[in-house]
């Protein structure tokens, strides 16, 4: 049974892109049954559209986040979703939406993309921040989201150089190859052999750090 995903975005969409395209050549083993995106005219509508997947726009400004978050969840009940997939969008998810999402297990079936070596360089500006520092290996990172930002279990990390001729754009370009070859290959994981990670951190509380479970691939 394929893997039922419903991706949210708000640019570009080029992961989208990528797992669209991985499905289509079957290496994932997943139907994306829903795109939802808060930014009318976003690129990755288009992509959907190409696709031929169902959209929403649930633009979130002027909402408080807990009313833009009920109307994505209304939105996610009329699809199956067996996992959401944040491909680069780009707003914090509060307790109050990944509840909804909450595996057995107290992890929340929501996976997120991003661009850096996680815990380094969390936030918005990921690339930059690393190329600026003078990295000389990044990475990227997929992890499960949990109530901190660019936080929660890790399911995959790769690295990629920085090299001495680089700019920020070659760089990057780098880094979002290897995002977009990563990605698919772990939800097509997922899909499979289900969610493992070697460790959980506690997002919330004094006891932040607490190792609080481990599965092991
Ligand atoms: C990617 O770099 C992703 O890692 C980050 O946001 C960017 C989204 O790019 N979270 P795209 O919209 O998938 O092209």
């Amino acid at each position: 049974m394929p893997l039922n995903i419903a991706v949210l975005a708000s640019g570009r969409g080029s992961n989208l892109k990528a797992i669209l395209e991985a499905i289509k050549s079957g290496s994932l083993d997943a139907r994306v049954t829903v795109v939802i995106c808060n930014v009318q005219g976003a690129g990755a509508i288009s992509i959907a559209n190409e696709h031929g997947i169902t959209t929403e726009v649930i633009p979130h400004l002027g909402l408080a986040r807990q009313k833009h978050e009920s109307m994505l969840l209304e939105a996610l009940d009329k699809y199956p979703v067996d996992f959401v997939v944040l491909a680069g969008y780009m707003r914090v998810l509060s307790p109050y939406f990944l509840n909804r999402f909450r595996d057995d297990r107290g992890f929340f079936r929501v996976l997120n993309i991003h661009p850096s070596l996680l815990p380094a360089f969390p936030g918005a500006n990921a690339y930059k921040e690393a190329f600026d520092y003078g990295v000389r290996i990044s990475g990227i990172t997929i992890h499960l989201v949990d109530e901190k930002v660019d936080h929660g279990p890790i399911l995959a990390q790769e690295t990629f150089p920085r090299l001495p001729e680089d700019s920020l754009d070659s760089f990057k370009a780098r880094g979002l190859s290897l995002e977009h070859k990563l990605l698919p290959q772990v939800i097509q994981k997922i899909s499979h052999e289900g969610v493992t990670f070697f460790a959980r951190v506690e997002a919330t509380g004094a006891d932040s750090k607490t190792v609080k479970e481990t599965v092991s691939p």
